[in-house]
């Protein structure tokens, strides 16, 4: 496996690749990597003939107060771990290699769609995801890239970046990998106490009564999404919101409406975590 910090040394072992017709696919990553990183490698692999992972902690997708200085830097480990997943050229710029002048220029995602859930609670948040996944697309420019359904609203933000920029990259949506007790894998999960982790998996189980009650034909949406936080809120957490929408557009559906998404951000603790789950 190779480590690039430029963007002239990744070009230089990715031309020749290229070149002689290998498909190339391409994980981004702020690095932090748990189990769910190297299942999206493991999938990457699986689509093409070469993986490619980046990790960047990028400062422009965090919001004046969230975790950026906190955000953990953990290369050695991460590299392990990209190894084992068959990670063979790793992207790891400095913020003044990718950023060598201030990122004026920003990638604005349809308001539509990136202002909603996360982005009502994150200004900024899809501008500076589509910003740097934008520059590392045409860094990389891989084949296949794979993302996570956990961010299920930055896939649909990916895909209509490619889609409206008409990017030649598939992008492969890639089931969330949980824990045993049903709990998300997030990089989020290593702030939690041991108490705290203990009651993460509220979470999950208020998604998942809201999954069920969809499943039996209740169309009341908003009790429903109503319960879900009214569940969290009585074992202290805060939730930010539960949305029943659209899958298509993240939209609020009609009642005759079949493919949805559950999508929840719920802070416990001083920790925010997110889930979703497809009906
Ligand atoms: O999902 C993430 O880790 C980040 O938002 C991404 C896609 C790597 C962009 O910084």
């Amino acid at each position: 496996m190779q480590i690039h910090p430029t963007i002239v040394g990744l070009r230089a072992a990715l031309d020749p690749l290229r070149a002689s017709g290998a498909r190339i696919a391409f994980v981004p990553t702020m690095g932090n990597l748990h189990e769910g990183h190297a299942s999206l490698m493991r999938q990457a692999g699986s689509l093409a003939d070469v993986v490619v992972s980046s990790v960047f902690v990028n400062r422009l997708q965090f919001g004046p107060n969230e975790d950026f200085d906190r955000y953990p830097r953990t290369m050695d480990a991460d590299c392990a771990r990209m190894r084992e997943a068959g990670v063979a050229h790793v992207f790891a710029p400095s913020e003044a290699e990718l950023y060598p002048q201030p990122q004026t220029l920003r990638v604005v995602p349809d308001p539509a769609l990136a202002d909603l859930l996360e982005g009502a609670f994150r200004p900024g948040f899809f501008t500076g995801v589509a910003t740097v996944v934008a520059k590392l697309f045409n860094i990389v420019q891989p084949q296949v890239a794979v993302f996570g359904k956990k961010d299920y609203q930055q896939l649909m933000v990916i895909r209509q970046l490619v889609q409206q920029m008409a990017l030649p990259i598939d992008i492969v949506g890639s089931e969330t990998l949980r824990a045993d007790d049903g709990l998300a894998l997030s990089s989020r999960n290593g702030y939690l106490s041991a108490q705290e982790r203990g009651r993460a998996l509220e979470l999950h189980h208020a998604l998942s009564a809201a999954r069920d009650a969809l499943r039996s034909g209740d169309r009341d949406f908003a009790r429903i999404e109503h319960d879900a936080m009214a569940f969290l809120e009585a074992r202290g957490w805060s939730p930010q919101y539960v949305a029943v929408r659209r899958q298509a557009d993240l939209q609020s559906p009609a009642a005759h409406e079949s493919s949805l998404v559950i999508l929840a951000a719920a802070l416990l603790g001083s920790t925010r975590l997110i889930d979703n789950l497809e009906v």
